[in-house]
């Protein structure tokens, strides 16, 4: 798997330190290397380092590479490791052409073993190197590039795009299930696999489809088919606001985004209310409906079954999406799927989309980014408008998701839960939680050197019980396991000693007793206890109190510590919690 960004841009400026700042932008997709390769009087240059953007730029100063045309990496490896010479750019063995990819290319062991045959030779343990070496072979011997990048697409299997700079000023981008956008500005072209890297410089935009190719000859721009038929696509303005991706007077991107909860919880959903009832109509009507999703967004699909189920007395089922596509050719042919994912990149959701469409199943997708590939695979796509999450853990865009399925079954079920009217109340709780930022540091100092942590909650809170250990375990990189709290007796008790710390999601609500029952079982067992709900009581050695809400939307509140605690607790282990080692925001392959 491998989630990269990649970049290429042909103009009137300097490509070098144009590129830079647009691997800079688009970092939080992967960030172990980069590299950059740019062409000038019909030559090639390529450098690149192991390390963030930043930091490879100032020891190796990629931003004085000379020319206007060039292409430029970050790296999230798995197919080889994160060394230098698996760095992107890769290069051809005449030097005369020079790769970045996304993806992963399936066939490469065997079209590298031919290529090899043929006396090509490779310098990195990447796959991606093919696709320099196979330009080449099929360039050199046709003296046709465009017929090259044509027949090159073709050989790749699996899911992939690229964009190959050759030393007489061509550059050529390709894509097939990765995504691939050019960027029109005033003085050039850019190429990049997502809107974020160019938005700075322009807003005009084209969404390459499957399939496409797209060559910046001279000044001319080409679109065409992986068969060489004419492509036409049209150009979509690009909300700009993206482009505004600042920390601001925040240390981190994420405890920027956890505050800016505040405001993303009363907006969530206000500007779509059209859409809600068209969604809720539809679940209305649906023989079945399937909520996924993966990692966080799967947790919301989690809540939102149980909240169907409760308030609009429908049965439906939540499956991860890595799971459900392996079950989705066999589900009812009328089903709903709902698909919620913050980039609508995630591979293993598009997956599902994929196999459920020719089934006959409508998708409804909720997403922040609305010109993603989910977004424009739906039927009725529903927009988070969070603005942009750059953390690689996802804070903002859970509540908002979240808060858009509370929005969507208050419709359908004719407002039982009441959204409307407790959305200031809950901006006022989230601010309060916020603010117990002592309490939180507490916890943290308390817990630190802990090696296992254990979150409890039952029913709607088990999600979140979930989704508060997934947070613990990606940005404090200690082990945090969300376990039902009724299924602690029936095995993981057996791991619960003095070393233990447990976090209990303990609301006032119909679960309130067996829970408290059970952190009493756990006291039982000496380990350290921390309660988070509405009534503190002695069982807890730690509490945070949620400020009161109606219980429907005590999921919604609960996150938030859990938020603060990893954040914290990244910080207190000197991780950096905006880029969580080994991990990249969005996983664009399976
Ligand atoms: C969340 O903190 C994770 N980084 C991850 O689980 C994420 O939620 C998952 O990869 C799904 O991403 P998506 O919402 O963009 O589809």
């Amino acid at each position: 798997m491998r989630v990269c960004s990649i970049i290429g841009y042909k103009g009137e400026s300097l490509a070098a330190p144009l590129l830079v700042t647009c691997l800079q932008k688009m970092e939080y997709r992967g960030y172990d290397s980069v590299g950059i390769g740019t062409i000038n009087d019909g030559k090639v240059s390529v450098k690149k380092g192991v390390g963030r953007v930043e930091d490879v730029d100032s020891n190796l100063l990629l931003r004085v590479l000379p020319g206007r045309i060039g292409i430029g990496h970050t790296r999230w490896a798995t197919h080889g490791e994160v060394t230098e010479k698996n760095a992107h750019p890769h290069t051809s063995c005449n030097g005369e052409i020079a790769v970045v990819h996304n993806g992963i290319i399936q066939n490469y062991s065997e079209l590298k073993s031919k290529l090899i045959r043929k006396g090509h030779i490779f310098k990195s343990e990447t796959d991606s190197e093919v696709i320099a070496h196979l330009l080449e072979e099929d360039y050199v011997q046709s003296g046709n590039l465009r017929g090259a990048v044509q027949n090159t697409a073709k050989k790749l299997a699996g899911a992939f795009s690229f964009i190959a700079a050759f030393s007489d000023g061509t550059i050529a981008g390709a894509r097939f299930d990765e995504p691939l956008i050019v960027g029109i500005s005033n003085d050039g072209y850019y190429i990049s696999s997502d809107v974020v890297g160019f938005l700075k410089y322009t807003d005009r935009a084209i969404f390459l489809d499957n399939r496409d190719i797209v060559i910046l000859n001279g000044s001319e721009m080409e679109m065409i088919s992986f068969d060489g038929a004419p492509v036409v696509r049209p150009i979509t303005q690009v909300a700009w606001e993206f482009g505004g991706i600042d920390k601001g007077t925040y240390a981190h991107f994420t405890i920027k985004e956890i505050n800016e909860q505040v405001d993303t919880i009363v907006k969530s959903g206000k500007d779509q209310e059209n859409k809600i009832e068209q969604v809720s109509e539809l679940l209305k009507s649906a023989p079945f409906v399937y909520f996924t999703g993966s990692g966080t967004s799967y947790h919301c699909a989690l809540v939102a079954k149980a909240l169907l189920s409760k308030y609009g007395r429908r049965k439906s089922d939540a499956i991860m999406s890595s799971e459900f596509q392996y079950l989705v050719n066999d589900i009812e042919p009328d089903s709903v799927i709902v698909a919620i994912s913050q980039s609508g990149e995630t591979a293993d959701v598009l997956e599902v989309v994929k196999k459920a469409k020719p089934v006959g199943s409508k998708i409804i997708s909720i997403v922040n980014v609305p010109t993603s590939s989910l977004a424009r695979l739906s039927d009725i796509s529903v927009h988070m408008n969070c603005g942009p999450e750059i953390g690689v853990a996802a804070t903002k865009s859970f509540t908002s998701q979240l808060t858009i399925l509370y929005a969507i079954i208050d419709e359908l079920s004719g407002g039982v839960i009441g959204l409307e009217d407790q959305r200031y109340r809950l901006r006022n709780a989230v601010k309060e939680l916020i603010e117990r930022q002592s309490v939180i540091e507490q916890i943290t100092d308390e817990i630190k050197d802990v090696k296992d942590i254990y979150v409890l909650g039952r029913s709607i809170h088990y999600p979140i019980a979930l989704e508060g250990a997934l947070k613990i375990k990606e940005l404090s990189y200690v082990h945090a396991e969300g376990i039902p709290a009724g299924e602690l007796k029936h095995g993981p008790l057996a791991l619960i000693d003095k070393n233990s710390c447990i976090l209990v999601l303990n609301p006032n609500d119909s679960t309130f007793d067996d829970v408290k029952a059970n952190a009493h079982e756990i006291k039982a067992r000496g380990a350290v206890l921390i309660g988070i709900g509405s009534s503190p009581s002695d069982v807890y050695d730690l509490f945070i109190a949620i400020p009161e809400v109606d219980e429907v939307l005590y999921p919604l509140l609960e996150v938030i510590p859990f938020q603060m605690i990893a954040y914290y607790l990244a910080l207190e282990k000197n991780a950096n919690p905006d880029y969580p080692r080994n991990l990249a925001k969005s996983v664009t392959v399976k």
